[in-house]
């Protein structure tokens, strides 16, 4: 099977090109490297450095098989502070690759939506039903579900939705004006800088580590129960900020007093992820926390031996 990963330069992107690759999928992947890093893609990827919001695309997604829609702009921050272009890449982008895919005549897409759905939600742990988006961010992410849903009803096309909570892992975006809060305490604490808390610690995440979320990816492309079907994909349990900068702590064995600032726009305090639905296939996170953060500063550690932080 041919396959085509959006985003293939980012995070998720890059971590699932090397699984599918090692799966023995053909892999190609489209990315404008506004984020992501060419150093990020496996060899093996047939790479273009495109826009997802260019027509130009429309070329490269005839002949696949399946799409996994991932390119996004997705720092909420970012995002607050420019949802023109939030709306440009995350809704009109989204709706081209969609498109691309109808006229090349994709068996299936399966696209990145957010637990930042959520985020005006009090129900824990959270269902797929609940969705109350209230960031531009959020926003964007839910128009790109309406659209798939049209092109669902109109053209008769697969999807699979994902609702990623927080994935952490190797070649998670450290670069960051604000980076994700494991990366960013392991960078802080290997420079022996104070690393930096946003409010009192207190907001909860549901974390997932990547390569757990991959075996779902896997389940997407090999499972036709998924198709047409939206998914949480968490580990359905949450750490506080200050347990996680705790562990951090203890793994790097250095103690610092973190510096608290005030809190960022557009952040939910607690996020949980009722997986019941991800589960019922028989998917579950089988990486628990410190293993995954482990591998997490064994990768930075590498980026730092290797100058690409200084
Ligand atoms: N990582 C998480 O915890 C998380 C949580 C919820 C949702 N998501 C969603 O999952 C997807 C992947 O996230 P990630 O963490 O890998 O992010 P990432 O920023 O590491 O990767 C996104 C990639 O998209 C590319 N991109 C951005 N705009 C583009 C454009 N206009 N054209 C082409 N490429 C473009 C970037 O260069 C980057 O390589 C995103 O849609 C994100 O919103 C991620």
């Amino acid at each position: 099977m041919k396959i085509l990963i959006t985003g293939v330069a980012g995070f998720i992107g890059s971590n699932l090109a090397a699984r599918l690759l090692k799966e023995g999928y053909e892999v190609g992947g489209i990315d404008n490297l506004a984020y992501g890093l060419r150093e990020n893609i496996p060899d093996g990827v047939e790479f273009h450095e495109k826009d997802i919001r260019d027509r130009g695309i429309y070329g490269l997604i005839e002949g696949v098989d399946a799409v996994f829609h991932l390119a996004a702009k997705n720092c909420i921050s970012d995002c607050q502070a420019d949802p023109i272009e939030t709306a440009d890449i995350n809704v009109t982008g989204t709706i081209n690759v969609f498109e691309a895919a109808r006229r090349g005549g994709v068996r299936k897409i399966i696209y990145a939506e957010s637990s930042a759905l959520y985020e005006g939600r009090v129900v824990f742990p959270t269902p797929e039903s609940e969705t109350k988006p209230e960031s531009f961010y959020a926003i964007s992410k839910l128009a790109g579900m309406y659209f798939a849903e049209a092109y669902k009803r109109y053209y008769g096309m697969t999807f699979t939705a994902l609702r990623y909570f927080c994935v952490y892992g190797p070649v998670q975006d450290y670069r960051r004006t604000i980076p994700p809060v494991m990366s960013a305490f392991i960078i802080k604490l290997l420079k022996g800088e104070r690393p930096v808390i946003y409010g009192t610690g207190e907001k909860r995440r549901d974390f997932v580590y990547v390569d757990d979320v991959n075996d779902f990816h896997l389940q997407c492309l090999r499972n036709s129960r998924t198709d047409n079907v939206t998914y949480n994909l968490g580990s359905g349990e949450n750490h506080s900020v200050l347990e996680i900068y705790e562990i951090v702590s203890r793994l790097l064995g250095v103690r610092l007093e973190p510096e608290f600032k005030p809190d960022l726009p557009g952040e939910a305090q607690m996020t949980l992820a009722d997986i019941s639905k991800a589960s019922a296939l028989g998917w579950r996170p089988k990486t628990d926390l410190r293993t995954g953060i482990m591998r997490s500063i064994e990768y930075i550690k590498r980026e730092f031996e290797e100058g690409r932080i200084k």
